[in-house]
């Protein structure tokens, strides 16, 4: 290959930290030739990211072999290789031997082998900006600057671009479904679209033609001491605009420092703007006002992205386009079929009853302009989740964030996406959770753990509700699991229909008597018999888990929670109780202790027992509950249950198969209701058995929250009596204790863990095995993941 020098290798751009103040910026000559009119080999180290993989895809598309590493393979990766670029997804010291030149990504630590590498062997290194300004000198070159919607700004110019006929060529920050991808070269046209990146201080690399900025404040201040720092970057640019500089007026940091320029075409809402946008009406998804220039009506324009800030935006490609000499009726009919970009007020879920949005914002104001828009929307609340990105702006501007979420109803936030960032002590999510309920909002909580946003949105939806997450860095993720589960929970509520329940996330703690369980995935409630069954069909078709809880008294779920669908019959057809001579037919979702006094109210006995069981009747069925030497199948008569299929049957006791504590029908099976015997008895003999129960259970169980009895009975000594004797009573683990009244019951002193009693549970086991030689089996039904 002929050795060319670079200017570069002169001054080389990336000497010391990749954030330091960025020094090469004058034009280079001799780079612009090798990219755009040579072939060569080149890697770009960071590939993944947004800037990054659309470099890649206009290279390739210029003719060069391009070569990447990431340590993040994305769907643009994916995308990219399908054009020829060669992935490898660790960085490699040989990529830099391979290639001719190497392009970095600012966000590439400085020792990132294949920078060492290339450094050592005297590669030619350029940062991406470096790269797409070089590229820009083959062509026309307009820059979309700003702090807050540039992507959509400079794809909506792109757009505009191609439909007024000329061909642009684009790179800009995100996909963009209207313009196919996020960069592109097209031989055939004059202009190239550059959406110009100001956190670094690169912008100052670009010598367009013309310039369209559109807003200027305190950003990125992770890199510029402060706005003046800022304000000379873009002075630069400006500078070096050799044709028009367009300008929001309404912004006034941008009027004041583009106004100088020789040839500067102000946009705005405001009377001074040489493109003036009027009478604007906000619709739930778009916009239309009217265009005047220098006074004169232009025409009308209609935008189908939602936003005021949309129309100001709209209203600079106007105004650039008008002044590329593109007619209005052109232009007019190319704004309203222009699409967002990916994550800019990105719909993930639309019905009737809900509405997600995703959207990119991440400095306060821009919070506020989506946040505003989404209010427009007029649905009934607005939910927002919010990930801060970088630790810098997160300390930096805190106090903005305290008052961006004002018109919020809830508001969730997580913890700092660092990008690239190593964290600052003190500083989290927490600091701007703290903050905007210092400002005074009631509706904020604070979700340290990523993966779990998702539930607690989930679990706090309403009908009418919008739920917008906010953030540049991977909360979108928590979103689209969301909507994909919403999907599901809105045909789960379409089948137990409007008396029913559907509950998204539902933590089981809520459910058990010991008060512990991490979330079940649906939460549906049917009140009949037939929802129940097309409940089981669904569940079946879907290849949906199925389980069914009734008062969970005798459950321990773990922390992980239930995926899948947890059923709780409850209400309409599972709480009703019928007398028929001597037999009580109790819905499965009737407590047993309603049994009871149902039998007692009709001078029947033999149901006491069941006052002391804090179950519902399908429990009891399901674990042949017991208490005071009675058990539950001592007085049924029938049992009404669904199949695995939702088919209903009938089943008389002698077709029954029941051992202690276990009845395996229902292991598989779903019950519905049960028909219990009892016997004419004394009012005065039945009181007098209620009243011993009742003693019993007050003088020897504890009332605290417990889940009854752990452990099954072993043959040779009573479960509680062992762990009596063991010494155990009081022994913890966490806030899970042996309780002091009676050794079978853990109780949960308050916020204990599922694992803590897990392993409380172990630890028994051991002593029991150890000490006495038995094998203590539990009675309580222990489900769910682990988390
Ligand atoms: N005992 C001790 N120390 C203790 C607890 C019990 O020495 O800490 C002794 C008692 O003095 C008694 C014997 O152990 O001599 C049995 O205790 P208890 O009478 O309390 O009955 P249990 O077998 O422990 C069973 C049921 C309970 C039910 C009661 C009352 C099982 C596993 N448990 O308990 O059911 O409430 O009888 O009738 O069958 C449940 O299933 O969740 C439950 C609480």
């Amino acid at each position: 290959m002929r050795r060319m020098k670079l200017a570069s290798e002169t001054t080389p751009a990336c000497a010391g930290s990749t954030r330091e103040e960025f020094r090469s910026c004058e034009p280079l000559p001799n780079l612009a030739r090798f990219l755009t009119s040579e072939h060569h080999r080149i890697h770009l180290v960071g590939v993944a990211g947004s800037g990054m993989s659309g470099l890649a895809g206009l290279l390739i598309e210029l003719g060069h072999a391009v070569s990447g590493s990431d340590k993040a393979t994305t769907t643009e990766t994916d995308r990219l290789q399908r054009l020829g670029l060669r992935f490898c997804a660790q960085h490699r010291p040989e990529h830099a031997d391979a290639a001719e030149l190497i392009v970095f990504s600012s966000a590439i630590k400085d020792n990132n082998p294949v920078l060492v590498a290339a450094r050592d062997c005297g590669k030619p290194l350029f940062r991406r900006a470096e790269a797409v300004a070089a590229i820009m000198q083959a062509k026309r070159g307009i820059v979309v600057a700003g702090m807050h919607g540039k992507t959509t700004t400079s794809a909506m110019t792109a757009h505009v671009l191609r439909g007024g006929g000329l061909h642009p060529s684009h790179y800009v920050g995100a996909e963009i479904p209207i313009l196919g991808t996020n960069a592109h070269w097209d031989p055939r046209g004059e202009y190239f679209v550059v959406e110009g990146d100001e956190s670094d201080g690169t912008l100052r690399c670009f010598h367009p033609e013309h310039t369209l900025i559109l807003n200027i404040e305190e950003e990125h201040l992770d890199f510029y001491a402060d706005l003046a720092a800022i304000e000379k970057v873009f002075a630069q640019l400006i500078d070096q605009t050799s044709g028009t500089v367009l300008y929001n007026v309404d912004d006034s940091n941008t009027a004041r420092l583009c106004s100088k320029h020789k040839r500067a075409v102000s946009y705005g809402f405001s009377e001074q703007a040489h493109y003036r946008g009027v009478e604007v009406e906000l619709r739930h998804f778009g916009s239309s006002f009217s265009v005047y220039r220098r006074g004169e009506k232009l025409g009308q324009a209609t935008l189908n992205v939602p936003g005021e800030h949309n129309v100001h935006n709209a209203l600079g490609v106007i105004a650039l386009a008008s002044e590329l000499s593109i007619p209005f009726d052109k232009i007019t009919a190319s704004l309203p079929k222009f699409e967002h970009a990916r994550r800019r007020f990105e719909i993930k879920y639309a019905s009737d009853q809900f509405l997600l949005v995703d959207d990119y914002a991440h400095h306060p104001t821009e919070i506020r302009a989506t946040i505003s828009t989404a209010r427009s929307i007029g649905r009934r609340r607005l939910v927002t989740l919010f990930q801060p990105h970088r630790f810098s702006r997160t300390k930096a501007m805190s106090l903005e964030f305290g008052s961006a979420f004002d018109d919020a109803n809830r508001v969730v936030i997580t913890d700092v996406y660092p990008a690239s960032e190593t964290p600052i002590p003190g500083i989290s999510g927490r600091t701007i959770a703290d903050e905007i309920t210092r400002h005074g909002h009631r509706g904020v909580s604070y979700q340290p753990r990523l993966e779990w946003v998702h539930r607690d949105a989930g679990n706090m939806l309403e009908s009418g509700d919008l739920l917008l997450s906010l953030g540049a860095g991977n909360i979108h993720e928590q979103l689209e699991i969301l909507a994909g589960d919403l999907v599901i929970a809105e045909k789960l509520k379409g089948i137990v229909g409007e008396k029913g329940e559907v509950r998204l996330y539902e933590p089981l703690s809520k459910h058990t008597t010991l008060r512990v369980g991490g979330p079940a995935q649906f939460w549906v409630e049917p009140r009949s018999e037939q929802a129940f069954a097309q409940l089981i069909r669904f569940c079946r078709d879907e290849h949906l888990p199925l389980f069914a809880i009734g008062r969970g008294s005798n459950l321990l779920v773990r922390d992980g929670g239930i995926r899948g669908v947890v059923v709780r019959p409850c209400g309409g057809d599972f709480e009703k109780i019928e007398l028929e001579g001597c037999e009580i037919t109790a819905g499965a979702g009737v407590k047993l202790r309603q049994v009871a006094y149902t039998a007692r109210a009709a001078s029947l006995g033999g149901l006491e027992w069941m006052e002391g069981i804090p179950g519902a009747v399908g429990g009891a069925l399901r674990m042949n509950a017991g208490a005071m030497s009675a058990q539950t199948f001592e007085n049924v008569t029938r049992v009404r249950y669904l199949d695995f299929e939702g088919n209903p049957h009938m089943k008389n006791r002698d077709e029954l198969e029941v051992f202690y504590r276990r009845f395996p029908l229902l292991e598989t099976n779903f019950a519905i209701s049960a028909t219990f015997r009892a016997q004419p008895a004394d009012r005065a003999e039945i009181d007098s058995r209620l009243r011993e129960s009742q003693e019993k259970r007050r003088t020897t169980q504890p009332i605290a929250k417990s889940a009854g009895c752990i452990f099954k009975n072993p043959a040779s000594i009573p479960a509680g009596k062992l762990v009596d004797e063991l010494g155990l009573k009081n022994s913890r683990v966490g806030n899970a204790r042996v309780s002091q009244v009676h050794g079978n019951f853990i109780v949960n002193d308050g916020g204990a863990t599922a694992a803590e009693i897990l392993q409380l549970i172990d630890n028994i086991k051991c002593a029991a095995r150890k000490n006495r030689g038995v094998e203590l089996e539990t009675e309580v039904e222990i489900v769910g993941e682990s988390e």
